[in-house]
């Protein structure tokens, strides 16, 4: 099958080339970090090569979209640049290459090429408009995740001060704040009222590091938004049976003086997660 050059898209990412592999060889991410884009992801092969999964596709408001499709990811690490193959579904055939070029510790530039079937020109520009629109926001995506990353690995390794109280303010001021997050004994851990309870849980998800701090609680689990793991605010445990625990919590008190009050006594367990769904995007 003959393929033709549809459009191409430069990009300078601000964080190593080492951030971006890694998002490359994380498949499990695309139905959490992109779920406007992808509603599902089975994967079925996975090594040193890349990766093969099948992908649901959102339906686009125009229906358009939507269905299943089936890519394999290859990785030429030697010429540092990999391929994205469509070889099931819509767009079958297509190939997306895409160069990945370190500047320096904080400066990876990428160079994706979109490869199309031979067709009408009309209709191969309008698929490389649509590429270009989908890729832009997903390398958007993408960029937040790998900061954010970039930004929690950097800040790992100091010596945590040992704090034994640290006062959050009245309930009524921290009502006032935006999804508030303290730092207690060199962590994040983000102040929430549940169930009509205050709590504390830890802002950095022990997986990959993902957000947690607004992170949304269903069933007694807090879930992260970068690959959908739940943790058990009770136990911190990864549902699933899931390898990671959430670091233990603080205790939120009232004090005399009528404010919050965070103290090491342990996480306050409160309810029990409930069996696990995080396979639905599976
Ligand atoms: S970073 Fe992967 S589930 Fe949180
Ligand atoms: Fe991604």
């Amino acid at each position: 099958m003959e393929l033709v050059r549809a459009a191409t898209y430069d990009r300078r990412i601000p964080t190593a080339a080492e951030r971006v592999w890694e998002n490359v060889r994380d498949w499990e991410h695309l139905p959490w970090l992109h779920r406007s884009s992808f509603s599902s992801i089975a994967l079925l092969d996975e090594g040193a090569w890349g990766w093969a999964a099948r992908i649901g596709l959102q339906p686009g408001e125009d229906g358009a979209r939507g269905g299943e499709i089936v890519v394999e990811l290859r990785i030429d690490a030697t010429a540092s640049r990999y391929v994205a193959r469509t070889v099931e579904g819509a767009l079958q055939g297509a190939e997306v290459w895409t160069e990945v070029r370190e500047r320096s510790p904080s400066a990876t530039d990428v160079a994706v090429e979109f490869l199309v079937p031979q067709t009408d020109p009309a209709v191969v520009s309008q698929m490389g408009a649509g590429y270009l629109a989908l890729y832009r926001q997903l390398w958007d995506e993408d960029e937040s995740m790998m900061v954010r990353r970039a930004a929690e690995l950097g800040a790992l390794g100091s010596t945590p001060p040992q704090q034994e109280r640290l006062r959050l303010g009245t309930p009524e001021a921290l009502r006032q704040r935006d999804a508030p997050v303290v730092t207690w004994r060199g962590r994040p851990f983000r102040i929430r009222e549940h169930e009509g309870t205050w709590i504390a849980h830890a802002a950095r998800c022990p997986h990959l590091f993902g957000p947690l701090d607004r992170a949304p609680i269903e069933d007694g689990c807090v879930v992260c938004p970068w690959h959908g793991y739940r943790f058990d605010l009770r136990t911190g445990q990864a549902a699933e049976g899931r390898p990671y625990r959430l670091p233990s919590a603080p205790r939120v008190r009232t004090g005399e003086d009528g404010a919050l009050w965070l103290e090491p006594a342990g996480s306050r367990r409160l309810t029990r997660c409930a069996p696990g769904d995080a396979g639905r995007r599976r």
